[in-house]
């Protein structure tokens, strides 16, 4: 049975996915921690668009749990043509407050649970000669971000690694898309213990995933979502990456109320 399998699934963007390919009429994987979630946007999605919409519940960042999945895959007969890697989170603050657990397993999640996954199911999609990866990087993955140090650099490992793909597998009618979302209505910010932005600054995950569908459709490598990201994306080439970076860092603090060690939050 073709199915699209979906991390991060029981919420924002992921959900988001499940959604908008449930109305096509692809079956659908959703996997992420949540089983209620799941479970119940699957039944939705099965009952309403009379799709196959399974579930997995699973932590990703456990280093057999990529395989597990894959396995659970191949036990229920399901050949996966689209892989989106959307799982992930973010942390907001001073570098050295971080907890140590938690910052790797960021890396775990973002980085290690998505590299394992294209190795799963890559294969067979060339084999197929047919498929395609949607990995979620980031606006973060352009340029350093202070105060998101970990996550802007997780997501510049998403962009390159993902665009590299992208050319490896153009030759086998495999297509590898880099999702870089900016400021997104999701439960992304409470997760990572910072302020929820304002709307006026944020897109919804329905103009994101928009976005990566028309995208992917085109055959791009990347895609920014949003016209004002893509700008911003553009103009940090022109500027010296020491100053991208202090600004980043200012706008960041001011957002999310950070001190730097000589400021007060504002
Ligand atoms: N929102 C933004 O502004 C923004 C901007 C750029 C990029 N992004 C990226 O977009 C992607 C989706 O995030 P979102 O904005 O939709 O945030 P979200 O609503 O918090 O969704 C994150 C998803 O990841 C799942 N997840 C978290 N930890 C997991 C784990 N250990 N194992 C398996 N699944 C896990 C969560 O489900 P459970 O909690 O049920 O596990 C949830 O389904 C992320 O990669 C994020 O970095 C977001």
């Amino acid at each position: 049975m073709n199915t699209t399998l979906i991390t991060g699934a029981s919420s924002g963007i992921g959900e988001e996915f499940a959604r908008q390919l449930a109305r096509r009429g692809e079956n659908l994987l959703l996997t992420a921690r949540s089983a209620d979630k799941l479970a119940a946007l699957g039944e939705e999605l099965s009952r309403t668009h009379k799709i196959d919409a399974q579930f997995v519940a699973l932590d990703l960042t456990e280093r057999d749990a990529p395989q597990k999945l894959f396995d659970e895959t191949t036990r229920r007969g399901m050949e996966v043509e689209t892989l989106i890697n959307n799982a992930g989170f973010g942390s907001m603050g001073d570098f050295t407050e971080f907890d140590v657990e938690r910052d790797v397993a960021m890396i775990d999640l973002n980085i290690t649970a998505l590299v394992a996954l294209a190795h799963l199911y890559l294969p067979a999609m060339r084999e197929r000669r047919r498929g395609a990866v949607i990995n979620v990087a980031s606006t973060a993955a352009f340029q350093p971000v202070p105060y998101m140090a970990t996550y802007a650099a997780t997501k510049a490992f998403v962009l390159s690694f993902s665009e590299a793909l992208s050319e490896e597998n153009r030759v086998y009618g495999v297509k590898v898309l880099a999702l870089c979302p900016g400021t997104t209505d999701t439960n992304f910010f409470a997760a990572a213990h910072g302020k929820q932005p304002p709307k006026n600054i944020t897109q919804t995950p329905a103009e994101v995933v928009e976005t990566a569908l028309a995208a992917l459709a085109r055959n791009k490598s990347h895609v920014v979502s949003g016209w004002g990201n893509f700008l911003l994306t553009e103009a940090v080439r022109f500027v010296p990456r020491s100053l991208t970076t202090r600004v980043a860092a200012r706008v960041v603090r001011g957002r999310h109320q950070l001190t730097d060690g000589n400021s007060k939050p504002k």
